[in-house]
């Protein structure tokens, strides 16, 4: 049964004085005019981030989800990528001019490199294109997604700005702690996709139903505690109304620090995750 009760959601700050908030909705869990329409329910839900991309060939559909929201376009935090195929100089410039156009907006929140792609070495390039977009306000926040310290300090030599946001493979099985500390000592937001875990599985154990019973949650809202309570954003997608309200409501309870000691021996290790030395998307 779904809730009515307006979710409320905080917002984090970013190093470059805005602030973003710090539970979000992914949108593939629906393609055409069903994303459309469950988006904007979700929307009018309460949810306020989004995360699309070039890559998910739905932009269409989240900009049509924000005008049937009737939400004011300054109230939504939207995010999209650069493809890998849009990697370099005039083609990042151009693939966000079509990403604005399937939008139907004239900005975006959030503009993110959505893998860095090494093969190409075109990220450097790309992000001095995404510092100008941003000049132009075209682009009001610059970040990056699956960005590793070697590759995020290449981007910082070259213009001296590091992103605002890495968008990373989180979730209690893959913890990513020494990276998160690495992007917290540069003033780096980590951003948590796939927050529930996918095949990783953290929902299905023990001890993760162990915490969710003693508090009175769910096993989702456990897992995605776990990264906002570390100041992380989470980006849950469901195409369940049912499940939106519990996805966000995740201040409302803490865990312990017996609880975080208790749930980082989920974590598979690093090894575990997505390598960007060498996975490349396009
Ligand atoms: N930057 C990148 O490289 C990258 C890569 C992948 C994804 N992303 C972004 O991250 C977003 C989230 O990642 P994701 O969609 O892969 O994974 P996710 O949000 O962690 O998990 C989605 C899955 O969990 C289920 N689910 C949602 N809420 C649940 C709940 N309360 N209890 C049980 N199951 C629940 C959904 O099923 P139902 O729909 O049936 O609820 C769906 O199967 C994406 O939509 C995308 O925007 C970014």
């Amino acid at each position: 049964m779904a809730n009515d009760t307006p979710i409320q959601i905080p917002t984090i700050p970013l190093s470059d004085g805005g602030a973003i908030p710090q539970v979000g909705t992914g949108t593939l869990f629906a393609k055409g005019n069903e994303l459309a329409e469950l988006l904007a329910q979700t929307i009018r839900a309460g949810y306020r981030l989004l995360d699309t991309a070039a890559q998910y060939a739905n932009e269409g559909a989240v900009g049509e989800a924000i005008r049937r929201s009737g939400a004011p376009r300054e109230e939504i935090f939207l995010t999209t990528k650069v493809a890998g195929m849009d990697q370099g100089r005039d083609l990042t410039r151009r693939g966000l001019a079509e990403s604005l156009r399937r939008l139907n907006t004239d900005y975006v929140d959030l503009l993110l490199i959505h893998w860095p792609n090494p093969s190409r070495g075109l990220a450097v390039e790309t992000w001095q294109e995404m510092l100008e977009l941003q000049s132009e306000g075209l682009v009001k926040h610059v970040g990056v997604s699956n960005f590793l310290p070697h590759q995020l300090e290449e981007l910082h030599s070259a213009t001296g700005v590091w992103p605002v946001v890495n968008q990373i493979q989180l979730s209690p099985a893959l913890a990513r702690t020494e990276l998160r500390a690495w992007l917290a000592s540069k003033g780096i937001v980590t951003e948590g996709w796939r927050p529930l875990g996918g095949s990783e599985r953290p929902m299905d154990q023990i001890i993760t139903h162990k915490i969710a019973n003693r508090l009175g949650v769910h096993v989702s809202q456990v897992v995605l505690r776990w990264a906002v309570q570390q100041g992380a954003v989470v980006i849950p997608s469901s195409g369940k109304p049912e499940r939106w309200h519990s996805n966000a409501d995740l201040f409302s309870f803490e865990l312990t620090e017996q609880d975080m000691i208790d749930l980082a021996t989920l974590d598979l290790g690093e090894d575990a995750a997505w390598d960007a030395n060498t996975h490349e998307e396009w």
